[in-house]
């Protein structure tokens, strides 16, 4: 026996299931026997006091779950954190247990009433370096972390545990003799896997199957080389046996029904000290969100953000505005185990439109570009939303947004004097050695309600964001008919990005009616939209289907190439049209009207055309000059040039994507631009629906 091990338990006289408070409980309710639990802990406390010196606190009636002593608190040396618990059911073992820990000479710490933190079930001391692994997730919070570090004098690790079954540390965790770890990876999300694994070593590292985690194997209580354990299979016992434990068994079946074992049943009251540093990575800001924050959902966004994010959360403030225009206003406090993740969590948050709180408002940081094309690690990560950073004591408007990009600071200069920063959104490969990029997540803001898109209310009033179903298509179309009406009218802005199966589907027709109507200020596609227009109009076929009576023609297949051909001889479409060689179709009634065009290559590619741009990133560049000033752009059966053209555009831009696939217009709508309609259709169908309810409308159109 070792001396210098002391274990408290608490028997258990009154431990019985009695109400709900984590999943293993579910359908045990009084489901335990008293009988049996009292002779598997009494063989529990056998097998320990052979190991240890076990000393007991008493059972008190209505406390049910005291029997788990681990809860207690937390011990190091001759301090205590007394455990804060998260349940009602359990907030009254705290009074117990604090005046044992009195009478033992401890001197106890207790946290805020409100920061929940369950003790060594959530806090393990690492065996070989020392610091303290605490989790958080279910029962205790983040917040709790800076507490432990602080008042027990030592480095503080925080782990995420993500699976409900194992809502207490010790439940998938247990660090053993000599720096092994016994866990359950799956329990903790993937920024804690990677802590674990660079602060322990693979060969020390004993990771379990489900069965063993299930039957609470990491519920362990290690004395030296031997491990106390409910049940393991025999390859953890094998793989515990090589690294030199001995396991022993001892069934604790009627505690695993409220989600307890070996561990859970004891708390090791001797934890020595040793010297490791003070220090708790834990950081924390207070944010600041205002809008219709319920209707539109934004808080639960941003609160789902930060969990899922690997950080926690407390609401400050909470102020749900009186009528129904009112806005609302939050005020949340963010936690996060690190910089690193707290920057992605407040990127994320920033992107929703957050901001920090005045008084915490920092300066963007910014570091150097060094390699051209290349952006300083931590980089901010652009959205399609108005941006604004702070540079010394200004806000600046970030110029040229669109998503994917990175913020880079200038200075301006006029007649050789400083104009001050100028900020621009660029893409990484623009970007050159000597510009500053603003990096990490202070001092940014975006604006979720672009200016221009208040400007624009009343053309898009009833132009929700949102997927439609072949039910909605009509009415939809009588809305998109509607705008591109008042938009043509006052001088606007529509793009029309097209794949070729606007040519297969007989959608062409309808096109060019839109063009000639001069509802398209800019067509955007690939090769193929334009192949497959100028086959159709050299032969009357589209992909060697003839399109007036449906059937396939004999040769057909080679007709594409033929019209490729043709146009490769005459130089361009444009002079193909000049030349009287093309007489019909939509490209030609882009060069008779004058509607810019710009066709991007791709890999697929046959021919190409002559006109289509097979430098991507010229294309891309020509592609985004055609978009700039666009109200409304039509994104007609083409995911690739649909999202690509997503994008580049910025907020404040109409959308509506029309697919038959509803993957591909969710994934537009996902952007989380509110601007944004997907139409669930065929794209032939919409576009003479379309045509027809512009005919309706102007009364002078004529629909063809
Ligand atoms: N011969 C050629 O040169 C040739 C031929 C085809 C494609 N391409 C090139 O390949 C690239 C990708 O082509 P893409 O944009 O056609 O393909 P894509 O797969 O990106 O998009 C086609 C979209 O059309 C949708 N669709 C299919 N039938 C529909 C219908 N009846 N109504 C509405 N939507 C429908 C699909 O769901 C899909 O999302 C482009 O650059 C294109 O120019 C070249």
């Amino acid at each position: 026996m070792t001396d210098t091990v002391r274990i408290l338990m608490c028997p258990p006289h009154h431990y019985d299931v009695d109400y709900v408070i984590n999943p293993w409980m579910e359908g045990n309710i009084h489901r335990s026997s008293r009988e049996r639990a009292e002779q598997q802990w009494n063989q529990l406390y056998e097998v320990l006091t052979g190991l240890a010196a076990v000393e007991l606190v008493s059972p008190e009636k209505g406390w049910p779950d005291m029997v788990f002593a681990a809860n207690a608190g937390l011990v190091l040396g001759d301090r205590v954190v007394l455990s804060r618990f998260l349940h009602p059911e359990r907030q009254g073992e705290e009074p117990y247990f604090q005046a044992w820990f009195e009478a033992n000479g401890f001197t106890v710490h207790t946290l805020p009433k409100s920061l929940p933190f369950e003790g060594a079930g959530d806090a393990l001391f690492d065996r070989a370096g020392g610091w303290l692994w605490a989790g958080y997730g279910f029962r205790s919070e983040l917040d709790s972390h800076p507490y432990l570090a602080d008042w027990l004098d030592v480095e503080v690790l925080s782990l995420r545990l993500v699976d409900q079954r194992f809502y207490h540390l010790d439940t998938c965790f247990c660090p053993l003799t000599d720096g092994y770890l016994m866990y359950y990876p799956p329990a903790f999300d993937a920024y804690s896997n990677r802590l674990i694994e660079l602060r322990v070593p693979a060969e020390k590292r004993i990771a379990i199957d489900e069965i063993d985690a299930i039957n609470f194997a990491c519920n362990t209580v290690n004395v030296d080389r031997t491990v106390v354990v409910n049940q393991a299979s025999d390859a953890l016992k094998e793989a515990l046996n090589e690294r030199g434990f001995t396991v022993e068994e001892t069934p604790l079946t009627e505690f695993l029904k409220a989600g307890g074992a070996a561990k859970c049943l004891t708390l090791k009251v001797t934890e020595p000290r040793r010297d490791t540093p003070k220090v708790s990575t834990i950081q924390s800001r207070v944010i600041h969100l205002e809008g219709h924050l319920l209707d539109s959902g934004l808080v639960n966004r941003a609160l789902d953000t930060i969990i899922t994010g690997g950080g926690s959360f407390q609401v400050l403030n909470f102020d749900l505005g009186k009528q129904r225009q009112d806005t609302s206003m939050a005020e949340v406090k963010v936690s996060a185990p690190d910089q690193t993740v707290m920057d992605d969590i407040m990127g994320q948050l920033i992107d929703l439109g957050a901001v920090s709180l005045p008084r915490e408002v920092a300066p963007a940081a910014l570091a150097p570009v060094v390699q051209a094309g290349v952006a300083p690690d931590d980089f901010y990560v652009t959205t399609i939303y108005p941006t604004e950073v702070l540079v010394g004591n200004s806000w600046i408007k970030v110029e040229g947004q669109r998503m994917d990009g990175a913020i880079a600071i200038t200075r301006a200069a006029s007649n050789g004097s400083d104009q001050g920063p100028v900020a621009r959104c660029k893409l990484l490969r623009d970007l050159q050695v000597g510009e500053d990029v603003v990096v990490g997540s202070k001092g940014i803001h975006t604006l979720r309600t672009a200016p221009s898109l208040k400007k624009k209310t009343d053309d898009f009033s009833f132009m929700g964001a949102g997927v439609s179903s072949e039910r909605r298509v009509e009415l939809v179309v009588e809305q998109i008919a509607w705008d591109l009406r008042r938009i043509r009218d006052r001088g606007g802005k529509v793009v029309v990005t097209a794949g070729p199966v606007v040519i297969h589907t007989g959608g062409s027709e309808h096109l060019k009616s839109l063009i000639q109507g001069g509802y398209v200020h800019a067509l955007l596609g690939g090769n193929a939209i334009a192949v497959h227009d100028i086959e159709q109009a050299m032969m009357g076929t589209s992909l060697g289907m003839d399109m007036k009576r449906g059937v396939s023609v004999q040769g057909g297949h080679r007709h594409h190439l033929k019209a490729i051909n043709t146009i490769r001889r005459y130089g361009s479409i444009a002079n193909a049209v000049e030349k009287g060689v093309l007489t019909s179709g939509v490209m030609y009634e882009c060069v008779k009207n004058n509607i810019p065009f710009s066709l991007a290559g791709s890999i697929r590619d046959d021919g190409p055309l002559p006109d289509t741009q097979m430098n991507l990133i010229e294309a891309q560049a020509d592609y985004a000059r055609l978009i700039e000033g666009a109200d409304l752009i039509l994104m007609l059966s083409s995911m690739l040039h649909s999202i690509g053209v997503g994008n580049m555009t910025p907020a404040g831009v109409k959308m509506v994507c029309v697919d038959i696939n509803p993957a591909v217009v969710t994934k537009l709508s996902d952007r989380g631009s509110v601007e944004s309609t997907g139409v669930v259709t065929d794209v032939g169908l919409f576009l003479s629906l379309l045509v027809q309810q512009l005919s309706k409308l102007t009364g002078q159109y004529t629909y063809i």
